[in-house]
């Protein structure tokens, strides 16, 4: 039978290229083979992101641009999958009617089953129930040789806060069994893989719902217990309400466990804060911080942050101003809010003006790069830990890799290959990245 070819776009986060991965292994069961060149492909996936308006737009108009595809190869079959094709379902398929398929958040075991009905049919298909299943969960694995692999650990979430889309997308949160994981973690180190990022929408509520009782650090344990030794281990994302006692030991007893978290505060105002149904109060986040450098004086911290939440007030906007002076992230992630559909936060009638919203992110941004710039200034000298993972793509002849604090390194060495363990003396720093050598021993 002839190979045919596949294309898929990754919009959106982390969950989204693991799910892309995902469903790339499935297709390849089925005689699909992956290209990069969307002119050659049979089968179109767009894995989409609806966090933000802008992220949902630029689906629109990338939908549009394979209008003309379509024209000229009526046999192609474009597929949308992910947060917006699971918020807008049939909706896509009346108004782009050469669509011919939309998956939803928990749809995607289902594709290689949907093609096949598309095929056999001819007409266009939409599946968004939300129908999980545990058991098939299991990832099949990535078919070439990987430095770095993310592991979804749970799917959903059930925090609600008011700005966020993700709970109506992704649907309730369930913890994954700890065997499918472990299985998936041993085939990932058995093919040599170095770093693992879990992942989930609050990784640190792991374990709700699972017999017997475990917990996040309980997991952690039990991946970093697993033959043959892994390197580095991450997660992303951690909610400061639920940043346990137990987790942030695990920083200094878990070997691989990397010196870096990535704890979103999103407002320095305890106002905004509840009325974003966050939960915790600047006071709380500021004390969490303090514990996890106690316990990791050098571990790296990085936030997400939204400007112009609805009855944001200057005094409210100098508070999340003030607290990244006090917190010296390493990075942030900065947005304006943004309106989302079905979201509490979308009804509430205090929405500040946009050019408001853009002068607060400009300001929190500039802070931020001098804050970030100091940081990795304070670096150089020192000989840090970096994982390789090939050359870089911003400076020719150069190699590029991450500290275990997640900073990116580029350096010159022609010895060293993909994977490599090596130590480099850090010899710049600008806001995003660090230069240096590599040190012989
Ligand atoms: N589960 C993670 C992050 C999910 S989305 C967590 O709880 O932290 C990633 C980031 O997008 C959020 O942390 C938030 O800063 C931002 N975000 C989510 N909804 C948004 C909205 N409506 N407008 C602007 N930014 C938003
Ligand atoms: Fe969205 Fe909040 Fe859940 Fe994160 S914790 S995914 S911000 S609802
Ligand atoms: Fe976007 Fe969905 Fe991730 S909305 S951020 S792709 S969970």
């Amino acid at each position: 039978m002839k190979q045919r070819q596949l294309y898929v776009e990754t919009f959106g986060c982390q969950m989204n290229d693991y799910d892309s991965e995902i469903m790339v292994c499935l297709m390849e069961d089925k005689n699909y083979v992956q290209t990069q060149n969307i002119n050659q492909a049979d089968l179109i996936l767009l894995n989409t992101c609806s966090i933000r308006e802008k992220a949902e737009q630029k689906v629109y108009s990338y939908l549009g641009r394979l209008r003309g595809l379509k024209e000229k190869n009526p046999d192609l079959l474009i597929g949308i999958t992910g947060c917006v094709a699971q918020q807008q379902g049939k909706k896509l398929l009346n108004d782009l009617p050469y669509l011919d398929l939309v998956v939803g958040t928990h749809g995607i075991y289902r594709l290689p089953q949907l093609v096949e009905e598309i095929n056999k049919k001819g007409h266009q298909i939409c599946w968004t129930n939300f129908d999980y299943k545990l058991n098939n969960a299991t990832h099949p694995g990535p078919n070439q040789i990987i430095v770095k692999a993310n592991l979804a650990i749970m799917q959903g979430c059930d925090n609600f806060c008011t700005y966020c889309v993700v709970p109506y997308v992704r649907g309730r949160e369930i913890s994954r069994p700890v065997p499918d994981i472990l299985e998936e973690a041993g085939g990932l180190l058995a093919n040599g893989v170095k770093e693992i990022t879990l992942l989930g929408q609050n990784v640190n509520s792991y374990g709700r719902g699972l017999e017997p009782k475990i917990t996040f650090t309980g997991l952690i344990k039990k991946i970093a217990d697993l033959p043959p030794a892994l390197s580095r281990l991450r997660f992303v994302t951690s909610h400061p309400k639920d940043l346990s006692v137990e987790l942030i030991r695990a920083f200094d007893e878990v070997k691989p466990l990397c010196e870096h978290v990535h704890l979103p505060v999103q407002s320095g105002s305890t106002r905004i804060l509840k009325a974003m149904h966050r939960k915790y109060t600047r006071e709380e986040y500021l004390s969490k911080v303090a514990e996890l450098r106690d316990v990791c004086p050098d571990i790296a911290l990085t936030t997400d942050v939204i400007v112009g939440f609805p009855g944001e007030t200057q005094a409210d906007f100098d508070q999340t101003m003030d607290l990244l002076d006090r917190v010296n992230f390493d990075g942030i992630f900065s947005f304006k809010y943004s309106d989302r559909p079905m979201t509490q936060a979308m009804k509430l009638r205090n929405k500040i003006p946009e050019e408001v919203k853009s002068a607060r992110l400009t300001e929190l941004q500039a802070l931020q790069k001098n804050i970030s710039l100091k940081k990795n200034q304070a670096l150089v000298g020192q000989e840090l830990e970096v994982l390789v993972e090939g050359p870089s793509k911003r400076i020719a002849g150069q190699l590029t890799g991450r500290t275990r604090t997640n900073k990116i390194v580029n350096f010159a060495c022609e010895t060293v290959s993909r994977g490599s363990l090596v130590n480099v003396l850090i010899e710049a720093a600008s806001a995003n990245t660090l230069r240096g050598t590599v040190r012989h021993e």
